[in-house]
C-alpha cells in the first residue's frame, strides 16, 4: 500500500462538487453573512465613522467599528505565531491598506471616514532604515559568520557579488479564507479553511477570550492553502465573536480582492550574494544577505530566506544575515516555500553567474562543492541526494545538449537556452498523535486533527493504516481536522504527511499489540480477531515528538533535495519568454503514494516557473495600496505557460527521519526552479536580469542587438 499511486480516496467527492467547504457547511442551520470593509488607505487615522444608516438598513443585523466591537485578547506573541490571538478593529489606528475598519452582518452600509497620513511603502526608498532581529521566525539565529568572507572574497579569484530583488507573492488557494460561526449553548463551532485545527482553536479562544473547551474548530474540507491558511485571519475572527454576539450562524468569506489585503504575503526582498571560488571552481566563501519588508504588527514574520546557504555547499568562510525592514505595509506570512523559494531564485542565479565566470559546466561546479556533511552544523546531512539528483536530471533532460555559449543558438525569431538550478528544504517534525480504532462490524476509523489542504492527506493516511494493519483500503475510514481529534501540526511546512504517517503506524503497531494481547498469537486476519475478542471495538494511539526532543533532529541535518532543468526560448522581437519543457528531479526519503506526490511537485515546479518569469504584486509607493490586487493583474501561469513540465522521484527511504523513512514534498518543488528558469533566459539570450520576474520589459532593451 505504502507506496502505490492510489488514486485520491476523496477525488469523487471533489470532483462531483460533493465535498463540503466550511463557507458551505449545513450543520449549523440557516446563516447570517457577514462583510468585512476594508481601509481605503495604507496610513492613517479613523476620525469619524458613521455607520449610522447601515445600522437602521433593512435586514442589518450588526454593525462593528472600533468603537463598539466587544473585546478581544491582546495580539501578543502567545504561544507561537500559529495560535497567538488576531484581534480585529481594536483601535482608530490603521496600519496596512485594507486593515479591516467595518464589519457588518448583512449586505449595506456606510463606508467609515479615513484621514491619511503619509506611510513607509516601499522597500528600496527605506531599506536603509533595516534592522537586524535576533532570531529568524522558525528559530534559528539570523545571522551566522564563519571564517573570513571579506579576506577571502579579496583574494578570489573568482567572485560573484551581486545584487537580486525578488518581489511581494501571494498564496491564492481556490477557496478564499472563509468560515461559519455557530454559537449555541455556550459552545462555539468555526467551520473554518484552516491549515492547522488545534492551534486555530487556540487563536480563536484567546481573541474571543474563551475558554479553549468552549470551541470546536472543524476544517474537513480545505480548497488550498499554501501558507495563507496556517494562521486565524479576521473573517474567522468576525464569523466566531458576531455569531457569538447575534446567537445565530454567521458565515464570512474573504472576496478574491481581500485575499491580497487580509491573508499575508511573502515580503519583498533585496538580496546580496557573495561567492568566491578557487579556478577549479571549489567555493572559498559564500554569502547571502537579506533585507525583506516587515509590517508594524508586534513579532514580525522574518522568513529565514538566507538559510539555504547554510547548508547547500561546502565553503569554508560563510556569512548568512536577515534584516528587516518596517514598512507600512501588512505583516508578511509564510508562502508556499518560505525562505528557500526566494532564497534559492537568489542564491542559485549567483551559483550560475560564478559558472559563467569559471568556464565551468553548472551542474559541475555544484557537484564540486557537494558535501555529506552540513557546513555549518557539523553533523551529517541526512539523505543527503543532491549529486543523485543533479546527475539523474542531466542525464534524462539531456543537459549534455545545451548551448556552450550564451545566445548562440536560435530557432527563426527564438534564442533557445537551457538553465538548471540546485534545491534544498529543511524537513521538520512536529508533535503529533492520531488514534486508530478497529470496530467490530470490520471498520477501521482514524482520527487526527491533521488536515488535507487538497494534498491527499486522506488518501495517504488510508494507505498507511491498510499496509501497517494488512486490511484493505476500503474498510478504512479517514477522519480529520476537527480539534476533538488527537493533536497535529496540521499541513504546513511540508511536514505533515510525516508527522501523521509516523504516528498512524505507531498507532496501528499498538494496535496489533492489543489484539495479539487478546488473541494470543499474531493475527493474520486482523478484522476476524477484532470481532472475535473486541465486540466494542479496540483503539490505540501514536504519537511522533517534536524535532527538538527527537536525536534524529540534533545528530543530523535533515533537509530534501531537488535539481531542476530547464528550456526556455526568448522571442528576440518581443522579448517574451516561453518555457518549452522542465524536469525536476527529487530525493524526499520514501514516497507514500507517486500520484499524489507527483501532482505536489509538478503544482511547486510550476510555481517556481510563475516566480521567475510571471508573479509579482506591487504596493503603490504613495498610497500602500496593492497595485495589482486581483487575479486580472496578480499575474500566474496558465497551462500555455506550462507545455511540458515533468517531476521525478528518486527511489528513497531517508532511515535518518523516521522509521518509516518518509520526509516532505509540499514545498520541495518550488524549491529552485525559479532559479533554473532564469539561468536558461541568461543561456538563451546573454542577458542577466536580477529582478524577479523576468519580464519583456527588463529583456527587450538587451535585446536588439542580438538580432
Ligand atoms: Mo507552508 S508556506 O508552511 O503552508
Amino acid at each position: 500500500m505504502i507506496g502505490a499511486a492510489i488514486n485520491r480516496i476523496d477525488g469523487p467527492l471533489k470532483v462531483s462538487g460533493r465535498a463540503v467547504y466550511s463557507y458551505e457547511r449545513q450543520e449549523a442551520g440557516r446563516p447570517l453573512y457577514g462583510f468585512i470593509r476594508g481601509a481605503a488607505i495604507g496610513k492613517g487615522r479613523i476620525k469619524h465613522a458613521d455607520v449610522s444608516a447601515a445600522e437602521t438598513a433593512p435586514g442589518v443585523h450588526l454593525v462593528w467599528t472600533h468603537l463598539n466591537v466587544p473585546a478581544q485578547g491582546a495580539y501578543v506573541p502567545k504561544p507561537t505565531m500559529f495560535d497567538r490571538p488576531r484581534p480585529q478593529l481594536t483601535s482608530d489606528r490603521i496600519t496596512y491598506y485594507g486593515e479591516p475598519v467595518v464589519f457588518v452582518v448583512a449586505e449595506t452600509f456606510e463606508a467609515a471616514r479615513h484621514e491619511a497620513e503619509p506611510g513607509a511603502f516601499a522597500l528600496r526608498r527605506h531599506a536603509g532604515n533595516a534592522e537586524k532581529p535576533e532570531t529568524l521566525s522558525i528559530g534559528m539565529p539570523a545571522e551566522v559568520r564563519m571564517g573570513d568572507i571579506d579576506a577571502a572574497t579579496a583574494q578570489g579569484p573568482v567572485t560573484v557579488d551581486e545584487s537580486y530583488d525578488t518581489p511581494y507573492h501571494f498564496s491564492q488557494a481556490m477557496e478564499p479564507p472563509a468560515a461559519l460561526a455557530d454559537w449555541r449553548d455556550g459552545h462555539l463551532t468555526v467551520y473554518v479553511a484552516t491549515q492547522m485545527v488545534a492551534q486555530t482553536r487556540t487563536a480563536i479562544a484567546d481573541t474571543l477570550m474563551l475558554d479553549e473547551k468552549q470551541v470546536t474548530v472543524d476544517a474537513a474540507c480545505v480548497g488550498g492553502g499554501f501558507g495563507s491558511k496556517l494562521y486565524l485571519h479576521a473573517e474567522g475572527v468576525f464569523a466566531a465573536l458576531a455569531a457569538r454576539s447575534l446567537g445565530r450562524p454567521v458565515k464570512v468569506a474573504m472576496t478574491r480582492r481581500q485575499v491580497f489585503t487580509l491573508t499575508g504575503h511573502r515580503p519583498e526582498m533585496i538580496h546580496r550574494v557573495r561567492l568566491a571560488a578557487a579556478s577549479d571552481g571549489k567555493l572559498t566563501a559564500l554569502g547571502h544577505d537579506v533585507n525583506m519588508q516587515g509590517g508594524t504588527e508586534a513579532g514580525p514574520w522574518i522568513e529565514q530566506a538566507a538559510t539555504v546557504a547554510r547548508s547547500l555547499y561546502a565553503a569554508p568562510s560563510r556569512l548568512t544575515r536577515h534584516y528587516i525592514t518596517t514598512l507600512d505595509v501588512k505583516a508578511s506570512e509564510a508562502v508556499r516555500g518560505p525562505g528557500e523559494m526566494p532564497g534559492l531564485i537568489a542564491f542559485e542565479t549567483a551559483m550560475d553567474e560564478l559558472a559563467f565566470a569559471l568556464r565551468i559546466d553548472p551542474v559541475e561546479l555544484r557537484l564540486k562543492n557537494d558535501t555529506e556533511i552540513d557546513p555549518e552544523l557539523s553533523i551529517p546531512l541526512s539523505g543527503r541526494r543532491l549529486a543523485d539528483c543533479l546527475r539523474e536530471g542531466a542525464r534524462q533532460f539531456g543537459w549534455d545538449e545545451r548551448p556552450a555559449t550564451p545566445a548562440s543558438r536560435r530557432e527563426g525569431r527564438y534564442l533557445i537556452g537551457y538553465g538548471m538550478a540546485a534545491g534544498i528544504r529543511m524537513h521538520f517534525q512536529g508533535a503529533t498523535e492520531v488514534s486508530v480504532r478497529a470496530e467490530a462490524d470490520g471498520r477501521v476509523v482514524v482520527r487526527s486533527d491533521m488536515t488535507d489542504i487538497g494534498t491527499g492527506t486522506y488518501t495517504i493516511v488510508a494507505q498507511v493504516a491498510a499496509e501497517a494493519l494488512g486490511v484493505p483500503l476500503e474498510s478504512i475510514a479517514v477522519l480529520l481536522a476537527r480539534s476533538d481529534f488527537p493533536k497535529s501540526m496540521g499541513a504546513g511546512g511540508s511536514w505533515g504527511a510525516a508527522n501523521v504517517s509516523v504516528a498512524l503506524d505507531r498507532a496501528c503497531q499498538a494496535l496489533k499489540e492489543k489484539i495479539r494481547d487478546r488473541a494470543g498469537r499474531p493475527s493474520n486476519n486482523l478484522l476476524a480477531d477484532v470481532r472475535v475478542h473486541f465486540p466494542d471495538g479496540v483503539e490505540a494511539t501514536g504519537r511522533t515528538i517534536g524535532q527538538a526532543q527527537d536525536p534524529n533532529y540534533t545528530n543530523f541535518s535533515q533537509n530534501t533535495y531537488g535539481a531542476s532543468f530547464a528550456e526556455v526560448g526568448v522571442d528576440t522581437h518581443t522579448g517574451e519568454v516561453r518555457l518549452r519543457r522542465m524536469l525536476g528531479v527529487f530525493a524526499a526519503g520514501r514516497i507514500v503514494n507517486p500520484k499524489t506526490a507527483r501532482s505536489q511537485l509538478i503544482g511547486g515546479m510550476i510555481w517556481g516557473v510563475s516566480s521567475a518569469l510571471h508573479e509579482a504584486a506591487a504596493v503603490d509607493p504613495h498610497r500602500g495600496c496593492w497595485v495589482n490586487g486581483d487575479l486580472a493583474e496578480y499575474v500566474v501561469p496558465v497551462h500555455a505557460d506550462i507545455p511540458d513540465i515533468e517531476a521525478i522521484l528518486l527511489d528513497d527511504h531517508d532511515e535518518h527521519a523516521n522509521h518509516l523513512g518518509m520526509k516532505g514534498i509540499g514545498e520541495l518543488g518550488v524549491c529552485g526552479t525559479g532559479a533554473a528558469v532564469g539561468n536558461a533566459v541568461f543561456n538563451a539570450t546573454g542577458i542577466r536580469v536580477r529582478s524577479f520576474p523576468i519580464t519583456m520589459a527588463k529583456l527587450l532593451p538587451g535585446l536588439p542587438a542580438l538580432i
